[in-house]
């Protein structure tokens, strides 16, 4: 899909050319097409929503359906305006191919913004389907508890790796002895669990972590990966987010999950960890890790130790990789799902 997608950009480009160039907003779809393809992510941080979510009484849902390259650039754009970010469906659990159906939907309160930001959706939709063929989104009003139910229907107990699970937490579930569970709420930072990124990472730290081992979550987000380095035996974590909003939610996560005592979340970046870490974990952009790198990141593994750096688009593993070894630290594992790449790096 990635090379689709930059193939696409550049006929659009040539496409806007020919027309004589765009309008502002023409090109700042475009723009954000670009964003969408090289930072999906980046858009996923929208998602944390505004608490006063829950003040709206009734909200509109807004839903296309598309396919499933489409799918990114509208999600883009419901992730920028409704609230709660994008949620796409397809009618097979089938992975987002470029021919697959998906409907694609956000939702916005009910009242003078909301529909505002109706037709600031209808506009930039529009925009779009100059550029991709797209049908016109369709409207329907839903009532606070449909709202609340259709946010429920998305999210469901989620395994990863071998022994973690992780719950919204109106639903039940009992664990087998061995698995740990991660009780998370959708919405409030990035980090529920469905990202392949956050997912790798869970996997290598089941694998990497050893009992009592003294770890770093830097980019911590809702701070599932420390609460789950917590459950799985670090002896200590210090989870770090540059982003207010983030480190209330991992706190208040890190307190559901009964892990204060191990867990320790505080606002900032690597110059609030001026320790060594048996265990750093950076699921961050690449963009971001390379410039930790020269800050001073690798120096915060202790030798013996192991960094899990993801947030990696699979052209930019090199670069990462390149910034990492500059320091001395040497790709011992690499995973990758669909684009997304995570690199295991222990000394030389
Ligand atoms: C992609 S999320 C990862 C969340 C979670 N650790 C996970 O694996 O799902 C990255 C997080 O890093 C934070 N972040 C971005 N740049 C940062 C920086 N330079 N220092 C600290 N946190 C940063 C963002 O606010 C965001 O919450």
């Amino acid at each position: 899909m990635a090379v689709a997608w930059e193939e696409r950009i550049e006929e659009i480009q040539r496409e806007i050319q020919k027309a004589g160039g765009l309008d502002k907003t023409g090109e700042e779809i475009i723009a954000e097409l670009r964003r969408t393809r090289k930072c999906l992510w980046e858009a996923e941080y929208s998602r944390k929503y505004d608490r006063n979510v829950g003040e709206a009484l009734n909200w509109l849902e807004a839903s296309v359906q598309v396919d499933g390259e489409a799918a990114e650039a509208v999600s883009e754009v419901f992730n920028r305006y409704g609230r709660g970010g994008a949620v796409l469906s397809t009618d097979f659990d089938d992975e987002l191919s470029d021919t697959a159906v998906v409907t694609v939907k956000t939702y916005l309160p009910l009242d003078e913004e909301g529909l505002k930001t109706r037709r600031r959706i209808e506009e930039a939709l529009w925009h779009m389907s100059q550029i991709y063929p797209l049908p016109p989104p369709e409207f329907r009003e839903l009532t606070e508890d449909d709202w609340a139910h259709a946010w429920k229907k998305h999210y469901h107990v989620l395994h990863v790796g071998q022994r973690i699970v992780i719950k919204p937490s109106w639903q039940e579930y009992k664990p087998r002895p061995d698995e740990i569970v991660i009780e998370l709420d959708p919405g409030m930072a990035f980090g529920t669990g469905l990202h392949p990124t956050t997912q790798m990472c869970l996997q290598a730290l089941e694998e990497h972590l050893e009992p009592g081992a003294k770890v770093l979550d830097l980019g911590t987000g809702s701070g599932i990966l420390a609460i789950a380095a917590a459950k799985l035996g670090a002896g200590s974590v210090l989870a770090l987010d540059n982003d207010p909003l983030a480190v209330r939610a991992a706190r208040a996560n890190v307190q559901s999950n009964g892990v204060p005592d191990i867990v320790t979340v505080e606002p900032g970046s690597l110059d609030k960890a001026a320790e060594e870490f048996e265990l750093v974990l950076v699921n961050i952009l690449a963009r971001v890790i390379v410039e930790l790198a020269d800050q001073g990141l690798v120096d915060r593994v202790r030798p013996a130790g192991l960094m899990i750096a993801a947030g990696i688009i699979e052209e930019q593993e090199a670069e990462v990789a390149a910034a990492l070894g500059e320091h001395g630290l040497e790709i011992v594992e690499r995973r990758q799902e669909k684009d997304w790449v995570a690199l295991v790096g222990g000394w030389r």
